[in-house]
């Protein structure tokens, strides 16, 4: 059996037992964590990435193993939800070991939820793995039905191949929520027949308004922007929007759309008003743990991990950063200077 394989030693849960679980200091527990295990891309989204991007050296990012293990330790002190994310999650090498490896602790109970973002480019190769593992929902981002379009917006992918990982993803039983970033003048008109595409095959709908996140080249993000509650505003005219209570934890606000009987999200992270209840942080790629998607305040867990084979020091790490939880964030658009609130990239953080 190789380390990945024989889990959590017991001293280290017993260590964990002790620490208890992670309450920030306004009383929310975190429960939920989002990993992101490469920083890199098959596409080259136009919000996203620049389409030269440079990306970190290998020695930098953490192993199966060290993903692994820091996964979980945030299960051992309560973390029921855990999403892999990017990058593209599954142009990660090995990144089914890794997937098969956290899926005990689905079997054991210590987590409610494995799941992933992805961008569907690789579901067909991986669906059935991955609901072998016991991964039962995944997120799959696709903002346009137009194959042209799409290009445009990835420079790389193909609707094509995203169309039959969906279709291989749900042949396989896999739930599947799509997230679709609102562009303005780019997707904008479409989004009626994203929703009964959508809604048509048994999938809810996500909208996602462009964050502020890193340098992108050409395209200014300040033209791409296009509020939430205007897009909301034209689909009342169109669909009878009735409001939901279902809340995940995070940014986005659901209705249903009685004339599809499907769930229509809005993710509007530039408001302030979902940070009270925010269960979940963020770790990239290179063991770097963000308390909030909007502040820069981090921590690294990557030296603790690697300085002793322990998980003492990995544990007093994070207690010491969610400890430093801050209240909310802070996003602006810069209109004056067209420059991002945050140098960072989502592929760094995984959104
Ligand atoms: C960074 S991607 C990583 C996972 C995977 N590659 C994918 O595309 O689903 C996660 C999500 O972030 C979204 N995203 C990326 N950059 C964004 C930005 N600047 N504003 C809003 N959403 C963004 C993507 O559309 C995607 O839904
Ligand atoms: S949004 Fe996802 S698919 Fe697009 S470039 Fe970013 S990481 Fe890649």
């Amino acid at each position: 059996m190789d380390s990945m394989e024989a889990g959590l030693h017991t001293p280290e849960l017993d260590d964990a037992a002790r620490r208890g679980e992670l309450v920030d200091p306004f009383g929310r527990a975190i429960t939920y964590l989002r990993v992101s295990v490469t920083d890199r891309c098959d596409f080259r989204c136009v919000y996203c990435m620049a389409e030269n991007m440079s990306f970190l050296p290998k020695a930098e990012i953490l192993t199966l193993e060290e993903l692994d293990r820091l996964c979980s330790s945030f299960v051992a002190r309560g973390v029921r939800k855990l999403r892999l994310t990017g990058g593209e999650p599954l142009v990660r090498r090995g990144v089914m070991t890794l997937v098969h490896s956290l899926s005990r602790h689905l079997a054991s109970g210590g987590l409610d939820e494995l799941t992933l973002t992805t961008n569907g480019s690789q579901l067909a190769k991986y669906a059935g793995e991955l609901a072998a593992a016991g991964v039962r929902r995944v997120n799959v981002s696709l903002d346009t039905l137009d194959a042209e379009k799409f290009r445009d917006i990835t420079r790389w992918g193909s609707l094509d191949q995203v169309l039959s990982g969906i279709d291989a993803a749900q042949a396989v039983g896999l739930k599947i929520k799509i997230n679709a970033v609102a562009l303005k003048g780019v997707n904008d008109d479409e989004f009626p027949s994203l929703i009964e595409w959508a809604h048509g095959r048994g999938m809810d709908l996500t909208l996602i308004e462009v964050m502020p996140l890193g340098e992108i080249g050409d395209s200014a993000r300040i033209d791409q922007y296009l509020p939430l509650s205007i897009v909301r505003a034209r689909l009342a005219n169109r669909f009878t929007l009735e409001d939901l209570d279902y809340r995940s934890g995070g940014p986005a606000r659901y209705v249903r759309v009685a004339e599809t009987g499907g769930r229509l999200g809005f993710i509007t992270p530039l408001t302030h008003n979902f940070c009270e209840s925010c269960n979940r942080v963020r770790v990239t790629c290179t063991g770097t743990l963000y308390m909030c998607l909007g502040q820069e305040d981090a921590a690294d867990l990557r030296k603790p991990l690697r300085a002793s084979e322990a998980n003492d020091l990995l544990f007093a790490a994070i207690d010491e950063a969610i400890s430093r939880k801050p209240k909310g964030h802070d996003f602006i658009i810069d209109r004056r200077h067209r420059r991002p609130a945050l140098a960072r990239h989502m592929s760094v953080t995984g959104g």
